[in-house]
């Protein structure tokens, strides 16, 4: 199973929104995954609950998961919402089962200090270190031709970390949110623009899929992580 952790400490980041869409798309790809929602918002969750019937199955893991139903899915992806504020015993923790961290970053003076400290305590945790656990930069509701954008873009670059993609502001993403869909789920001529732009992190994610089955001994083991082993509050 690999596991997709999306984490800022900074409120409204876009990671509900990245965690919701980056499922559709592995569901659109025939993928089955769960996802993890630690946010007691529960908007991955709600998201879930108002999911049309038609569209490929997603499971929510939840307190109420039965867990032998869970199995028996037998999921192939685990992404995990975060909510802002997660400690650092869960995020040690989650660091330990995850195989890549995706960090969407708004265009934003107070979003790029706070991920900037974030970026800090991340690469001090030895998964990350080690370079077991690949760190992913996103940009949310980014529009190229804004000066924020390109601050957003020089902050990326000094991190020196990989930038994968930067997600246009859309009213797609809100549409998605409120139908229980992703922006694969969309028809095709709606969703260009977005498809281009998620095309970056589609291809990174493949190659980090074929770094972590050749890394044998890195590899996190393949059972679920136990909810009960954190400590959200
Ligand atoms: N690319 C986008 N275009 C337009 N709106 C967006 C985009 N990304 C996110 N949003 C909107 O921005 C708001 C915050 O996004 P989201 O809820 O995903 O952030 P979050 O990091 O999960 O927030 P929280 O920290 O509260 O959990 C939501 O209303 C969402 O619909
Ligand atoms: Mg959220």
């Amino acid at each position: 199973m690999f596991t997709i952790l999306v984490a800022n400490p900074k409120g409204g980041a876009g990671k509900s929104t990245l965690s919701t869409n980056i499922s559709g798309m592995l569901a659109a790809l025939k993928q089955r995954v769960v996802i993890m929602d630690l946010d007691k918002q529960q908007s991955a969750t709600n998201w879930l609950a108002r999911r049309p019937d038609a569209l490929p199955r997603i499971m929510s893991w939840t307190e109420e998961t039965d867990m032998g139903e869970l199995r028996a899915f037998a999921p192939q992806w685990m992404v995990i919402d975060t909510h802002a504020r997660l400690r650092r015993a869960d995020r040690t923790y989650l660091l330990s089962r995850a195989n890549v961290v995706l960090v969407p970053v708004n265009p934003s003076v107070f979003d790029i200090e706070a991920t900037a400290k974030f970026l800090l305590k991340l690469h001090q945790d030895p998964n990350v270190h080690g370079g077991r656990v690949a760190i992913g930069l996103i940009g949310s509701r980014t529009d190229s031709r804004t000066r924020i954008a390109q601050e957003l873009s020089s902050f990326f670059q000094r991190s020196g970390l990989p930038v994968i993609a930067y997600i246009p502001d859309s009213v797609l993403y809100p549409q998605c949110a409120r139908d229980g869909t992703s922006i694969y789920e969309l028809p095709r001529g709606r969703t260009e623009q977005q498809l281009d732009a998620w095309q970056p992190l589609v291809s990174w994610l493949k190659a980090e899929v074929a770094r972590s089955r050749e890394a044998k001994n890195a590899k996190p083991d393949n059972t679920l992580p136990r909810r009960s082993d954190l400590q959200i509050a």
